[in-house]
């Protein structure tokens, strides 16, 4: 069974000396750095303030999120103050652009809960996206969870109960490219996986897998994130491409300076349209259409096997 390719330690770091370790090494990859987004004092100071929050911690052990994370993310409603590099990450980042993209999704799924239908989130994290929809007008829905991640799906079970939900829902431990089910389910979600994952024959099996657990005439919904151009101070000719992001250029510096020269964030893999749509064909599907929001960023596929 592979590893989780998004994080490796618990949700909670609670182990100080462990993240100092972790910004030290951190910092003297900085220090040796050629190049950097950020003049090195700016980026230094950043490397401290990630220190001072959980997310911050959870991103310099593990580079990228975990279900927990995303989760906190989405629904952005932090239970305790915030610190002002926080308030950034929930509120400024593009990383939390995402939470747009978490609620077309929502609105895809709903159109799929219809009497008896098997709804599958892979990898499901903490499975707000199955378990934040309204079941009441159906019968006999099923909604399952995978993930490689003990931790998640515990959250996940948790989540289930929490809505009412703990009856229609079970929760699979698998790695997602070698699910145990054929032929089973009506709807696959995917958000958040491929992402972490740089092969694209690796991308193919993945959606291969998929595949086999839909049943025929089933239905993949597969977020992807789409190349960004060069940032604008290096290409001043993409400024009108980056105008879709919506974010401002100070903003941008300090997400590449966390994300990239900081984190080194793992879930930075990118992939075109058209990549996306062959390797989806190859694994079997027919690509039904290609949803962009409003800008024309953060895709989301809809296939049908
Ligand atoms: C960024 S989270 C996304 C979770 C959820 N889909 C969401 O949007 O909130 C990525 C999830 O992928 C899970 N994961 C990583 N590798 C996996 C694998 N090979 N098989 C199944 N789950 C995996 C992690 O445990 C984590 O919960």
């Amino acid at each position: 069974m592979a590893s989780t390719v998004s994080h490796h330690t618990g949700t909670r770091i609670t182990d100080t000396a462990s993240t100092e370790r972790i910004a030290a090494d951190i910092e003297r990859r900085l220090r040796a750095a050629d190049r950097l987004v950020l003049p090195l004092e700016d980026t230094l100071e950043l490397l401290g303030q990630l220190q001072q929050f959980e997310l911050g911690r959870f991103l310099l052990h593990n580079r990228g999120l975990n279900g927990y994370w995303t989760s906190y993310i989405f629904r952005n409603r932090p239970e305790g103050p915030v610190t002002p590099l926080e308030h950034w990450l929930l509120n400024d980042s593009l990383l939390c652009q995402a939470r747009e993209r978490y609620h077309r999704f929502r609105e895809l799924i709903a159109e799929h809960i219809t009497d008896g239908a098997t709804l599958a989130s892979v990898p499901c994290g903490v499975m707000d996206d199955l378990l934040e929809q309204d079941y009441r007008d159906v019968t006999g829905i099923r909604l399952v969870g995978v993930d490689l991640d003990t931790e998640s799906l515990r959250y996940a079970e948790e989540n289930a109960r929490r809505h009412g939900l703990a009856e229609h829902a079970s929760f699979r431990h698998e790695d997602a490219w070698n699910l145990g089910a054929e032929e089973e389910f009506d709807l696959v979600v995917s958000n958040g996986l491929n992402m972490y994952e740089s092969d694209p024959a690796r991308l193919t099996d993945l959606y291969r897998s998929f595949h086999r657990a839909l049943r025929p005439g089933g239905r993949l919904l597969i977020s992807f994130l789409t190349p960004p151009p060069p940032p604008p101070w290096e290409a001043p000719e993409h400024a009108a491409a980056w105008a879709k992001y919506r974010i401002g250029e100070d903003d941008l510096r300090r997400e590449l300076s966390i994300m990239g020269d900081i984190v080194q964030a793992t879930y930075l893999n990118f992939s075109s349209e058209s990549d996306v749509r062959s390797q989806l064909e190859a694994a079997g599907f027919t690509v039904q259409a290609v949803r962009y929001n409003a800008g024309g960023v953060l895709p989301i596929a809809i296939a049908v096997k």
